[in-house]
């Protein structure tokens, strides 16, 4: 199997439903969530200041940061109380039982 642009970020069955958990492909923070049969990618440091996302709660969607709740969409990345402020997003795909994450697809959330 070659994979180009892909990195290994977990084991596909690691990641429940409605779960999240921290991974650090190439040595970047992402958070990885399964919501609705499919799995997001964004960064895992809060925009804010700083704080590790995946100690923070997953409702939906909608993760919020354990620090000071500042929430977040794991579909965009947006900060719910001010869009043009959020968090880096990358693509995912499942193959032959594992998670991979395109770390070159980031996504500016400034332009969506
Ligand atoms: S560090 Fe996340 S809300 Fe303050």
């Amino acid at each position: 199997m070659k994979v180009i642009n892909w990195t290994y970020a977990l084991d596909d069955t690691a990641l429940l439903e409605n779960h999240m958990m921290p991974s650090y492909p190439l040595g970047v923070n992402v958070l990885l969530a399964r919501v609705g049969g499919s799995v997001y990618a964004i960064s895992g440091v809060c925009a804010h200041m700083a704080c590790p996302l995946f100690t923070g709660k997953l409702e939906g969607y909608i993760i919020t940061c354990p620090c000071h709740d500042w929430r977040f969409d794991i579909r965009t990345g947006k900060f719910l109380d001010a869009p043009e402020l959020g968090l880096v997003t990358y693509s995912t795909k499942s193959e032959d039982g594992k998670l991979f994450i395109n770390l070159k697809s980031k996504i500016d959330t400034k332009l969506l």
